[in-house]
């Protein structure tokens, strides 16, 4: 245990969460129990041998690439229809993969592999070239030239006797990239968007408590980093669900001696394959290349594009009314109430507490008259106890996950010992999605996944489960240490399809606290327990466009921090900033302070209610997003350098945000502020607040009172937004003299279907004009603004 996991685990059972004496003694029971289960599977001290490729001895061409032959290993170079590289070593192929849509895309047949003029080999494609040196360095360089990535030779640790250990050699791999270059990504990470100087773990985890800016990992990682650079951006993807780490380093131009340092980045992987992808281009391109290899993100029904609260520790069905009341008589609009673990029988998945929830099925239909869905938290954990029926059910099915000897896994979560249902099973995910027939039948119309890292309690050493526990890993079996970071995508999976199947003329609407590559397809998720203050703020944003560039568009923060009070400022800029981010929801823990906007008295109640209605307001721009993410890949919320990833000093702002094409948002991250800079992308931009325009690139500073933080508009934007009437109509901001302009809209028919509408606009005899793409009229109210 090393003095970071000493402080984990010490904050673990100081927290709310473990104590009680029973539950610390349960949770150390728990830790000896996992550490004594993970040593008698050990394999013992295991004899390593190292080694790389050596010389190149030959390639063979293939459709679409080819495999160069090393002495001690092979690479396979694959480029994809759609512009996508693939590499794979010693035999690595694109499947069996968590991450992929769907088969495997199809080859680019144009391309081939050629001799190189150093003994080395090379694959021309339209948008990459790849230059393998005969030592089994891997260049990919724009079709002009220019260099984006460099990967070293790989190097592994090959077990001796490799039947004892099946884990195959543990491996690196160091890469070199422009010394202008940032890092984004590698799933939901505090301390962002833009990536310093680090070590950054790939091992889903639930830091316990709550987390801080700079903890690391967090609830959902994954092996994706977004490269941005002069040369180019690109996206690489190692497909490998092990455990591991990447090391950063940012380059520095004109170091040392006037030459440039290059960025730095080093994959150590405990094992897996080493096999990856890259993606390259502007960064729309890039995103959608993405989407086109992992899946189109989910687009969640309309009302989830609203306002939620939840809250850990609703009483009784009295108090979920008694909040909805609030909102209602103050004229506060409402989508969504979440109900956390304190509805259940003794916090047992599925069940209802029905002394505090007599009647879930009529509170619900009571709520959507008012509009207002419940949502239901979901956790994996099963109570592990003889005679209860879901228990039994997953115990006759065989669906719970079992040590090295048959066992079942245990381990303590909040109904107590508990056992964990195996997701990488098929026919364990049909078991587990039929269960969500009894959810629907409470009224429940949305599905908060949780604890599904899968956390459990311990006192000391990891808080999952052990490295060593059996899964089936979709028929190929395996252990925890494969099955870990996709156990919650895999859960994710489960839920969406049985809702699909279970109602199939709703959008399932499911966010999850943990997922991997692909989580989109299924589902969002959320940031998870932020601690309340300033820095949690700014870390609720980082995470939002992580996830995004990660293609995981649809993200949001609990709005007010998780734990203890807010003061009535923060609460406020963190209400204001939630409401330009997808997942809009107020969330605390039960030890926390009240989250309602009444609660922070009538100034902040003003503001928050603005806010609000705001968000209702531009309903039909945050559902034209959700649904171009799915088709695009762009995410609803983008850095400020997303069409001009080019300009440096936009790299690295990481303290606003475009919430698509049209606007761009600028939230007060610290206290006591009312004006804040803005770093403006280039053209003209509004103020939404004043109407004035202000020319990008460069840096304005703009009003910030409590009221609300700075919205520009972007000249030329198409903007749908809800008019008085609740219908449709198009706010456009003027484009710049003799500039054009334009934006789409989609319109929802209610089931699958969805129309793309797109307008563009200009200027006509000292008039702005907008027309609508194939129609004579617009078809929707036009009010122009800025000018
Ligand atoms: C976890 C979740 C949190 C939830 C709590 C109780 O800490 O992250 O959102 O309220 O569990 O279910």
């Amino acid at each position: 245990m090393d003095a970071h996991d000493l402080g984990r685990s010490v904050k673990w059972v100081t927290s709310f969460r473990t104590v009680g004496a029973a539950r610390v003694l349960r949770s150390v029971r728990a830790a000896w129990w996992r550490r004594r289960v993970d040593a008698a599977e050990a394999p013992g001290p295991v004899a390593e041998r190292a080694r790389v490729p050596g010389p190149a001895l030959g390639a063979d061409p293939e459709p679409g690439g080819g495999v160069v032959r090393f002495a001690r290993s092979s690479l396979r170079v694959r480029v994809a229809a759609g512009g996508a590289v693939f590499c794979g070593w010693d035999g690595a192929a694109p499947e069996p993969s968590y991450a992929l849509a769907g088969p495997v895309p199809e080859v680019d047949e144009r391309v081939m592999l050629e001799p190189d003029t150093d003994g080395g080999w090379r694959v021309v494609s339209e948008r990459l070239l790849v230059v393998v040196s005969r030592h089994g360095t891997v260049e990919v360089r724009t079709p002009g030239g220019v260099m984006l990535r460099r990967d070293q030779p790989p190097r592994w640790w090959d077990p001796v006797d490799a039947a004892a250990d099946r884990a195959g050699p543990r491996w690196t791999q160091r890469s070199e990239v422009p010394a202008d270059a940032r890092f984004f990504g590698l799933g939901g990470r505090s301390a962002g968007p833009r990536l310093r100087e680090g070590a950054y773990r790939l091992w889903n985890t639930d830091p316990g408590g709550s987390f801080e800016p700079g903890d690391d990992p967090l609830y959902l990682t994954m092996p994706v980093q977004l490269v941005v650079a002069d040369a180019g951006t690109h996206l690489v993807f190692h497909d490998n669900s092990w455990d591991g780490r990447v090391l950063l380093w940012e380059g520095e131009e004109g170091a040392g001696s006037g030459h440039d340092r290059p960025g730095r980045c080093e994959l150590r992987m405990t094992g897996g394959p080493l096999r990856y992808w890259v993606v390259a281009g502007t960064p729309a391109r890039v995103l959608r290349g993405w989407a086109g290899l992992t899946g189109g993100a989910a687009v969640p029904p309309a009302w989830a594009l609203g306002h939620h609260h939840a809250r850990w520790g609703f009483g009784s069905e009295a108090e979920v009314r008694r909040v909805v009341a609030g909102y209602r008589e103050r004229g506060l609009p409402l989508s969504a109430v979440h109900l956390d673990i304190d509805h259940y029988r003794g916090h047992r998945v599925f069940t209802v507490d029905r002394e505090r929830f007599p009647d879930l099925p009529g509170l619900s239909a009571e709520l959507r008259k008012d509009g207002v869905r419940l949502v239901s938290i979901v956790d994996p954990g099963v109570k592990a106890e003889p005679g209860w029926e879901v228990y039994e059910a997953g115990a006759a099915a065989g669906a719970f996950v079992r040590d090295g000897r048959g066992r079942p896994v245990r381990g303590e979560v909040w109904a107590g010992t508990s056992v964990f249902p195996d997701f990488t099973d098929p026919a364990v995910r049909r078991w587990w999605g039929g269960l969500y027939a009894e959810r629907l039948a409470e009224g429940f119309a949305g599905f908060w996944h949780d604890m599904n890292e899968p956390a459990a309690f311990a006192a000391f050493g990891e808080h999952t489960l052990p490295r060593s526990a059996r899964h089936a890993l979709e028929g190929r079996g395996g252990d925890h240490r494969e099955a870990h970071n996709v156990y919650a995508l895999a859960m994710a999976r489960a839920g969406y399809e049985a809702l699909r199947e279970l109602r199939p003329d709703e959008r399932p609407f499911l966010f999850s606290r943990s997922g991997w590559a692909g989580l989109q397809r299924y589902g969002g998720t959320w940031s998870g327990d932020v601690t309340t203050g300033w820095p949690g703020l700014r870390a609720s944003l980082s995470l939002v466009l992580g996830l995004g560039l990660c293609g995981v568009p649809f993200s949001g923060p609990d709005v007010g921090g998780f734990t203890g009070s807010p003061s009535p400022e923060l609460y406020l800029r963190w209400f204001q900033l939630g409401s330009y981010l997808p997942l809009f929801r107020t969330h605390a823990a039960i030890s926390a302070g009240r989250r309602e906007p009444w609660e922070f008295g009538p100034e902040v109640l003003e503001h928050a209610g603005a806010a609000l209605r705001e968000r209702m307001r531009l309903l039909p721009y945050f559902v034209t997003l959700a649904h171009r993410a799915r088709v695009t890949g762009a995410p609803y919320v983008r850095p400020v350098w997303w069409r001009s990833p080019e300009d440096r000093a936009l790299r690295d702002c990481e303290d606003a945000f475009l919430l698509g094409d049209a606007l761009l948002v600028a939230p007060v991250l610290e206290p006591g502020a009312d004006r804040r800079a803005v770093r403006l992308p280039r053209g003209r931009w509004y103020d939404t607040a004043t109407g004035r325009p202000h020319e990008g690139p460069g840096q304005v500073l703009l009003d910030a009172p409590l009221a609300r933080i700075p919205v520009l508009a972007r000249a030329g934007a198409v903007l749908p937004v809800a008019g008085a009437d609740g219908g449709v109509e198009l706010e456009v901001w003027a484009p710049a003299a003799g500039r054009t302009g334009g934006g789409v809209l989609v319109v929802e028919d209610g089931g699958e279907e969805a129309e793309v509408v797109r307008f563009t606009t200009g200027w006509r005899d000292g008039v702005v004009m907008v027309e609508r793409e194939g129609a004579a009229e617009v078809g929707f109210p036009v009010r122009v603004r800025g000018v």
